[in-house]
């Protein structure tokens, strides 16, 4: 194992390895509570991508649902789905066979070549890291997302504005304000941040390129990389 992130994430892989084998490949497997969440979270994870055609990379691709949103939607793409889990990839297979531009493999190495790079759940559960490891992990993958991608990168958090009495002590809930900030002062200036759409998550998702290539919008810098 070459990227040290695989042993941070052990505990993470058996906890999502378990679920597929208790659920199948439905959103009960990926711990989502129905199919309407799930495909709300890509709603806003996707909501800069055009018809297309596009190129995706999907970190944390699960059992790929993603590919069937995009493609639903109408979105063409050629798809690079990534995952910890080897019963995931296997599973995601299994579902997307004989696909010429839909490449499943484990990983959590985002790569160059492709304009979006998302992930739609994958800091939800820290499966016993200490809340400072997993924020160091999270800023370190936020920062590698948005190097790797061409146009855009996006992920989720659960909310820390989440009711508490509902919250779980296993789960890690994000202060949108630290997330934001972070996005912002070390990544891009252009940044979106979505908190509406009821999931107890909000989205992030910052851009380097907006479609149509510009780096000015509106009198703001889109996609400069700022100073660590
Ligand atoms: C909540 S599930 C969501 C799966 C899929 N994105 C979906 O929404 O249907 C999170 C997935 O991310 C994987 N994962 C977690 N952290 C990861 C990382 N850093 N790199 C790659 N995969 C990761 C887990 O194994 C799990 O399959």
């Amino acid at each position: 194992m070459t990227d040290p992130r695989l042993t941070l994430l052990q505990g993470v892989r058996d906890y999502y390895s378990s679920k597929l084998a208790e659920h199948g490949p439905h959103p009960s497997g990926v711990d989502w509570s129905s199919v309407e969440r799930q495909r709300e979270r890509f709603r806003q994870l996707t909501c800069n991508i055009g018809e297309g055609p596009n190129s995706v990379l999907d970190l944390g691709c699960g059992y790929g649902a993603l590919w069937d949103y995009l493609v639903g939607e109408g979105k063409v793409v050629r798809y690079l789905g990534l995952d910890i889990s080897g019963p995931m990839i296997a599973q995601a297979r299994t579902l997307h066979a004989d696909l010429p531009d839909c490449v499943f493999e484990v990983g959590s190495q985002p790569r160059p070549g492709y304009e979006h790079v998302v992930a739609s759940g994958i800091f939800n559960v820290r499966a016993g890291v200490d809340r400072a490891t997993w924020e160091a992990h999270v800023q370190d993958t936020m920062r590698v997302m948005f190097e790797a991608c061409e146009k855009t990168c996006a992920f989720n958090f659960l909310t820390s504005y989440s009711d508490a009495d509902r919250m779980s002590p296993a789960l890690y809930y994000a202060d949108p304000r630290k997330v934001l900030d972070f996005c912002i002062t070390r990544l891009s200036l252009d940044v979106e941040l979505s908190h509406h759409y009821g999931a107890w998550d909000f989205t992030v998702r910052v851009l380097k390129q907006r479609s149509g290539g510009g780096a000015e919008v509106d009198g703001h810098l889109s996609g400069r990389i700022l100073p660590a």
